[in-house]
């Protein structure tokens, strides 16, 4: 089953040859790979490089600073929470868990999404209630079930004490009065997360090299297309482009109404961003309540509730292991934790309260 684009590479007799092994000396190769299918390619796109933006452009300072305060429990009450705590770096940019504890160990209502390839999105957030990763940042640090602290003051109050971050502030934001701001602050996160991309075997084949996936995920890939997985999970990151309802076709079980509590759109009730699937073999337990464990298990959902079809079990496994070749390189060098500035004689002590 070659598609039309290898049977015009491949002409002939000596494409015939060539695609069953024939090719002297042994006999004993494999045959090549077919090229990748401009179907398969057709709906996706590699992973860009950077996920710029022109509000906030990237530069090493930025990033640097970025990286240690994406690290820094000392932003966080009781000194104890960074954003790294929910969205391990080494670990998918996830914890594992259904949902996070934050502050003393309190759970959130919602499952943490991967950091990976999230800059690229419409939007940030299940509910898309953020429009991007700068101001993404500046919600956890406040949020009381999570960093819980009181205030941006309170935050600033932190980083000023800390004399290697106001130099690195004045570095990364040259020419400003006064650098040290909750906005900065947030643009640095922001420049460092628009760095967490993760290329894959995927990236490769959609770049032309047919043998980068196995024929059992192209075969994934196809069924992927086929039952309708592509109306919603396309472009780079196979989602996070477009809201959708959960339960599309048939209503799912949930209390969260998603989308409709942002925006007050009575028909936007249980519509959530539809996620990316990099990494998604990783990144579980699943869904926005992280109530469903086992990729298999979701897939099935997928085909129920949002297509009205039953994915039978050999395709399932076909479109997990097409999943599987989402999984990326993570970039070991860039995540590596740096060493944090020290605190001065002001910086507050940690607040279990
Ligand atoms: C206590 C756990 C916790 C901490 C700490 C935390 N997050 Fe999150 N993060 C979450 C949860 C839960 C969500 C999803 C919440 C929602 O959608 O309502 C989320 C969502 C996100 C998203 C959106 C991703 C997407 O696909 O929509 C980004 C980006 C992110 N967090 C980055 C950060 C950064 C940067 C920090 C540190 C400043 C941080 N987080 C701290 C738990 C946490
Ligand atoms: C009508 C749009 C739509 C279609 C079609 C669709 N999805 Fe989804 N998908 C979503 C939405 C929305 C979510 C998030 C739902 C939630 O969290 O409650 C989601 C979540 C997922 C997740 C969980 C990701 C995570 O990080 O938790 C996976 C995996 C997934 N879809 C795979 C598929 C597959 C495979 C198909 C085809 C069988 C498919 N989807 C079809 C909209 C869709």
């Amino acid at each position: 089953m070659f598609s039309s684009g290898s049977s015009k590479i491949i002409g002939g007799a000596a494409g015939l040859a060539l695609v069953l092994g024939i090719v002297g000396c042994g006999g004993t190769e494999e045959a090549p790979a077919p090229p990748p299918n401009p179907r398969h390619v057709a709906m996706f796109a590699p992973l860009p490089e950077v996920m710029e933006s022109p509000a906030n452009p990237i530069t090493e300072e930025k990033v640097d600073l970025g990286r240690k305060l994406y690290y820094d429990t000392r932003l966080s009450k009781n000194q104890d929470v960074s954003c790294n705590t929910c969205h391990l770096l080494d670990n998918w940019g996830v914890d594992g868990k259904p949902t996070s504890a934050g502050h003393k160990g309190q759970l959130g209502p919602r499952n943490s999404p991967t950091v990976y390839n999230a800059a690229g999105q419409i939007a940030q957030f299940w509910d898309g209630r953020e429009p991007d990763v700068e101001a993404q940042a500046k919600g956890p640090i406040l949020n009381p079930v999570e960093m819980a602290m009181p205030s941006e003051e309170a935050v600033l109050r932190v980083v000023e004490s800390i004399p290697g971050y106001v130099e690195e502030f004045a570095v990364a934001f040259p020419g400003q009065a006064n650098p040290v701001t909750y906005d900065n602050l947030a643009k640095a996160i922001g420049a460092f997360e628009r760095k967490l991309v993760t290329p894959s075997r995927f990236d490769a084949y959609l770049k032309g090299d047919g043998s980068a996936l196995t024929a059992t995920e192209r075969r994934g890939l196809d069924k992927f297309i086929d039952v309708g997985c592509t109306t919603c999970h396309m472009g780079p990151y196979l989602g996070g482009n477009l809201y959708q309802k959960m339960g599309l076709v048939e209503p799912y079980p949930t209390e969260d109404e998603g989308r409709s509590a942002v925006t007050g759109n009575e028909a936007e009730k249980y519509f959530f961003k539809v996620p990316g699937l990099r990494n998604v073999a990783k990144t579980g337990p699943y869904l926005h309540d992280g109530s469903i464990d086992s990729l298999e298990e979701v897939v099935r959902i997928m085909g129920r509730y949002q297509l009205g079809k039953t994915i039978k079990p050999d395709e399932v496994m076909d479109i997990v292991a097409f999943l599987g070749a989402l999984t990326g390189d993570l970039p070991m060098d860039y995540i590596k934790q740096p060493e944090l500035p020290p605190s001065g004689p002001d910086t507050p002590a940690p607040d279990p309260s």
